[in-house]
């Protein structure tokens, strides 16, 4: 069983799903746009957090269509307003049962970094499709965030620092930091074909709605592992101490305009099971029988 190290019961998960929506759903959406995801399509969102993915495809597919949003936890998507067409299901993608098969679209976005078994989820994925249906996954490179601007060349090192300390803690817990950069030869292995991928990227400024994704992290490790052994003046995460003096710094960095990150690169995966006889079905057309 996954042991998720950002816990949706924790206070820092409705800051990291407002960031995430605000920062990538627009690019999200351009990535499942290549399907043609669209009216009458049954749809399956896995680990769909706030659900505002969720809510999309269901306006998407419109209420001839399905979409199922699952979540280990989805307290967070359900105090969404979701179109009827919309059914929220708390659901362990690792070992619960698949809620149905036969999806034309099956999307993730950042779930599969953190579950040790995400090969074999992958393969859940992909058997969940219908014969030339889509996956979209869509995966951070946390191994890509240089520092692109500092108010001094401490800040630099600092963020280095206490971020490849984050990297560690999440890979202590079955995480893979860099299974974005690994997503499109995982898809390729497990079958499915027109394995194509785009990449995007910004500038985090301190003080600007995307780093504060690096806010509600680090508070929450440094939570977590607080839990499990505390110091006094100093905080653990994942396996390096770090003194309170050097943990303020570096939250006062996230709020200086002078301090710029790139952010996390998100990878946008898609490709399709075979099978599909003839030219594709359209969803839309079968719901109405034409
Ligand atoms: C980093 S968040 C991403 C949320 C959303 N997909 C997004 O991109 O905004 C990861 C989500 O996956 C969920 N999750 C973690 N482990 C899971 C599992 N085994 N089965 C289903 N969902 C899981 C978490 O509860 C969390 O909501």
């Amino acid at each position: 069983m996954s042991r998720y190290l950002f816990d949706n019961a924790d206070s820092q998960a409705q800051e990291r799903f407002s960031v995430l929506e605000a920062r990538y759903d627009h690019w999200s959406r351009t990535a499942l746009e290549n399907t043609g995801v669209g009216p009458g399509w049954r749809c399956l969102e896995v680990g769909g957090g706030g659900g505002s993915l969720g809510r999309w495809l269901g306006e998407r597919v419109g209420p001839g269509g399905e979409v199922v949003v699952t979540d280990l936890d989805p307290r967070w998507a359900v105090r969404r307003k979701l179109p009827a067409q919309v059914r929220l299901l708390a659901h362990d993608i690792t070992r619960d049962p698949l809620p149905g098969d036969g999806f034309d679209l099956v999307h993730a976005r950042l779930v599969l970094l953190h579950l040790p078994e995400r090969l074999r989820v992958l393969e859940r994925l992909v058997g969940a499709l219908r014969p030339g249906g889509w996956l979209v996954l869509e995966e951070f490179d946390c191994g890509w965030t240089p520092v692109l601007a500092a108010p001094e060349d401490e800040a630099g090192v600092l963020f280095e620092r206490v971020h490849t300390a984050l990297l560690r803690a999440l890979e202590m817990v079955g995480a893979e930091p860099s299974w974005g950069r690994q997503v499109v030869g995982a898809m390729m292995r497990a079958g499915l074909e027109g394995v194509t991928a785009k990449t995007y990227a910004e500038t985090w400024a301190g003080g600007g709605e995307g780093i504060r994704l690096h806010r509600a992290n680090i508070e929450q490790a440094a939570e977590r592992t607080g839990e499990v052994e505390a110091r006094v003046g100093a905080t653990r995460i994942g396996e390096t101490w770090f003194g309170d003096s050097e943990l303020r710094r570096f939250l006062e960095l996230l709020d200086d305009p002078a301090f710029v990150v790139n952010s996390y690169p998100m990878v946008s995966a898609w490709g399709r099971l075979g099978g599909a006889d003839g030219p594709d079905r359209v969803r839309g057309a079968d719901a109405v029988g034409v």
